[in-house]
């Protein structure tokens, strides 16, 4: 006789929100990937470690879609993206991704307001509308009265927040970040990683950061270092890619936007999509 009622009920199969297998990449006789499996979870902040020419871009580049790999398979909520072409990945990448580099790449000859209005423009929502979000994001993140200065005429910080501005400003599922902190130093560095990991958590985006730094991967929940196109550790996400790691808050300045986003993080300008300035009690 069977005892139903005392049987477990197995946990719900969570489905990662990206998923790789075997990602082989080469270009001519290097070989970047050498077969590369990775998880990413919801909530989740990965950071992508290991030394110089190790793949760790290459990988990122795989995951976002910018590059096609030669082999594997990429999957965004169980729905391959790998194999998609170059106008459907530039699609993918519009409506589900944000992007942080080095450098920000930022447009220098556009203020940052119209820096940050540009993804939601990309995607069909008018340009006024896009710049009232805009100037939400740029003042959420600490940059009031800086919406009409260009790049070259703000600091590296403020250049970077302006790049977080920018990637998080449709909503997206994910954001990946290739070296973000490179070109700043220590103390800025930390307080864009500080900004980058809260604000991605309370949008409810996912995180991927290429990053040679300890530090800067300490403000991920999980890391994996990569060897010769390999992953040598820590590949596939836990079973719950919500557990944060507390990230060093000796860095962190109290108050600087803890109320913003510790407090209601619904309030916060996330999720947005294009069209939903009006719902968000615009203040311009
Ligand atoms: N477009 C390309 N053409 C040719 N080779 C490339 C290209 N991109 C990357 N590679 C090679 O692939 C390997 C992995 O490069 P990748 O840029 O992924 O390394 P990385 O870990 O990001 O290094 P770094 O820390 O220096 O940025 C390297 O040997 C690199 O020279
Ligand atoms: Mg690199």
């Amino acid at each position: 006789m069977s005892t139903p009622s005392v049987s477990p009920v197995p946990p719900p199969a969570t489905t990662p929100r990206l998923s790789a297998r075997g990602l082989v990449k080469t270009f001519g006789s290097t070989t970047a990937l050498a077969g590369v499996d990775v998880d990413l979870a919801d909530g989740e902040s990965l950071a992508i470690m290991g030394p110089s020419g190790s793949g760790k871009s290459t990988l990122l580049h795989c995951l976002a879609g910018i590059l096609r790999p030669d082999s594997g398979t990429v999957s965004l909520r169980g729905r391959d993206v790998a194999g998609l072409n170059e106008r459907e990945r530039s699609l993918l990448r519009r409506r589900h991704y944000g992007f942080v580099f080095q450098f920000g790449q930022l447009l220098s000859e556009l203020p940052a307001q119209e820096n940050v209005a540009l993804p939601p423009m990309l995607l069909g929502t008018p340009r006024a509308q896009a710049i009232a979000l805009a100037r939400q994001w740029l003042t959420a993140l600490g940059l009031a009265g800086m919406e009409e200065r260009r790049p070259g005429e703000m600091s590296g910080g403020q250049a970077q927040r302006v790049a977080v501005a920018r990637a998080l400003i449709t909503g997206p599922d994910i954001v990946f970040a290739d070296e973000p902190t490179g070109a700043l130093d220590q103390a800025t560095g930390a307080e864009v990683m500080r900004i980058l990991t809260e604000t991605t958590r309370a949008a409810g985006a996912s995180l991927v950061v290429v990053t040679h730094e300890e530090s800067v991967a300490d403000w991920c929940t999980r890391r994996i270092e990569m060897r010769d196109g390999l992953v040598r550790s820590g590949a596939l996400a836990r079973t719950s890619g919500t557990t944060a790691v507390a990230p060093p808050t000796t860095l962190a300045e109290p108050g600087a936007y803890g109320s913003r986003w510790g407090v209601a993080p619904g309030a916060a300008p996330s999720g947005v999509v294009p069209g939903a300035v009006g719902g968000m009690g615009g203040h311009r």
